[in-house]
């Protein structure tokens, strides 16, 4: 499963991510890996990787920091700024597109397969 988080800097990307987590039974802290990329998390059987890829330079980096090696169709992904990394993710099966009002944010949600769907529709 892989949710694309697109939204300008503060819409509430990683606030959201925080709030899955929690929801989910997390208790622990949930840092923004601005600066380490990804943030891994496991939560019963649920194996979930939080991305923040704003600070990410190029595709070589994607190498060089053995990203590649998480997708491995059983990881749950949560990718702040996928449009940084154009050619090194896997596809969307959701995206959340946040859009900061002056009161709160409005959040636009879309499916982009199968998978993406049957989530959506269970909500
Ligand atoms: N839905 C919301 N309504 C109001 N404030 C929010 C909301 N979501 C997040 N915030 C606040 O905005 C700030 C930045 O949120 P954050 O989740 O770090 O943004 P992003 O990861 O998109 O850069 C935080 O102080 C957070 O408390
Ligand atoms: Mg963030």
């Amino acid at each position: 499963m892989v949710i694309y988080l697109h939204g300008d800097l503060g819409a509430g990307k990683t606030t959201l991510v925080r709030g899955i987590l929690n929801a989910l039974g997390y208790n622990g802290r949930v840092k923004s890996p601005t600066y380490t990329l990804l943030e891994p998390y496991q939560i019963g059987d649920l194996q979930l990787r939080h991305f923040d890829l704003y600070r990410f330079n190029s595709p070589e980096e994607w190498e060089s920091a053995g990203l590649d090696d998480e997708i491995d169709g059983e990881n749950i992904f949560l990718i702040e700024w996928p449009e940084r990394a154009p050619g090194c993710l896997p596809p969307a099966d959701i995206a959340v597109r946040f859009t900061i009002l002056d009161e709160g944010r409005e959040l636009k949600i879309d499916a982009y397969s199968h998978l993406g769907e049957q989530c959506l529709t269970r909500w």
